[in-house]
């Protein structure tokens, strides 16, 4: 890659992208190695996990390295300590961060405080990781990218704007249907905008989610009420409550279209049971193929050009 941190899915050229793609492929067939032998990772967590703390732990010891969980009551970031001594004493003793952050900013931070690479493993504003992941699901099950469109149905958060710039990436057309006062961030919707002129993207945000899961080859949604916005949950329960994913909507979308979902779903808000447990979900593969391509991040971040090489 030819970044030191993967920060945004914007960090991505469009030839570091097919190159993860292609490497995580590889290692899913592969299994086990020693590839990172002797280099730890650090997880900075201030929020909760279950896939991103998982996938990743197993990822280091499937290459043969460690990993050392950091809870957030444990760090403190910005609190305790500065985050740019965190990033300093962490830079003595790992080889790479992922931190799961509230603020895009102190992700920022750490990179610039750090000399080794760090991670987003979900901000406020991203989850590079998961788009990832999602665009070699979607990969394996479609057999190509480019022309696919996928409609986002729901709250224009972190996962919504790394997918954006995933599809912007990679050639998708991206439509996402939000209520007033929840939709994708203009600057997120611009620069997916920019990445889809190169590749023939066309991204866009409307309010109807019949028009925009019309015809999609992919049916999306996430959480109503991200991480760290608990008190707003009632509120956000009745502005949602036209943008349910339902059997109803899925027939709107192209017949063999798939449903996914990063996990965690919730049942009866989002996403129906009907709609969760059929067919046409590929909700756990998606989760399985944080695995793949973290290992892949993972394996192109230390070993790329640039990285303090003594702690290698
Ligand atoms: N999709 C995802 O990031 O899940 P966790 O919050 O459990 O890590
Ligand atoms: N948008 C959700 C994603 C969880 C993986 C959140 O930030 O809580």
């Amino acid at each position: 890659m030819h970044t030191k941190d993967y920060l945004s899915v914007a960090d991505l050229s469009s030839a570091d992208f097919q190159l993860l793609l292609s490497e995580a492929i590889d290692l899913k067939s592969e299994g086990w190695n020693n590839a990172l032998s002797n280099r730890t990772l650090a997880l900075v967590f201030e929020k909760p996990s279950l896939r991103t703390r998982v996938s990743f732990e197993v990822a280091m010891r499937q290459l043969g390295g460690h990993s050392i969980y950091l809870s957030p009551a444990e760090i403190g970031l910005g609190k305790r300590e500065s985050v740019a001594d965190v990033a300093r004493v962490l830079s003595r003793y790992v080889n790479i961060i992922a931190a799961r952050t509230f603020s895009q900013q102190s992700l920022e931070e750490l990179g610039r405080y750090c000399d080794i690479p760090v991670i987003n493993a979900l901000s406020d504003e991203e989850h590079p990781c998961q788009a990832l992941a999602d665009l070699l699901t979607i990969y394996e099950l479609k057999g190509s990218l480019k022309g696919l469109t996928l409609a986002f149905i729901g709250d224009g958060n972190n996962v919504a704007a790394s997918l954006a710039l995933a599809c912007g990436l990679s050639g998708m057309n991206f439509k996402i249907a939000s209520p007033v006062g929840y939709e994708i961030s203009g600057i997120m919707l611009e620069r997916a905008q920019i990445m889809a002129e190169t590749s023939g993207a066309h991204i866009a945000s409307l309010s109807d989610p019949r028009l925009a899961v019309q015809g999609a080859d992919i049916v999306y949604t996430d959480t109503w009420t991200s991480m760290g916005q608990e008190a707003e949950n009632e509120k956000r329960l009745l502005a949602f409550s036209a943008y349910q994913v339902d059997s109803a909507l899925m027939e709107l979308a192209d017949r063999d279209a798939i449903f996914m979902h990063c996990l965690p779903a919730h049942r009866g808000q989002e996403v129906t049971d009907a709609v969760m447990d059929s067919p046409a979900s590929v909700v756990m593969a998606q989760a399985e193929n944080r695995l793949h391509i973290q290992k892949a991040v993972l394996l192109q971040l230390l070993g790329g050009a640039g990285i303090t090489p003594s702690f290698r």
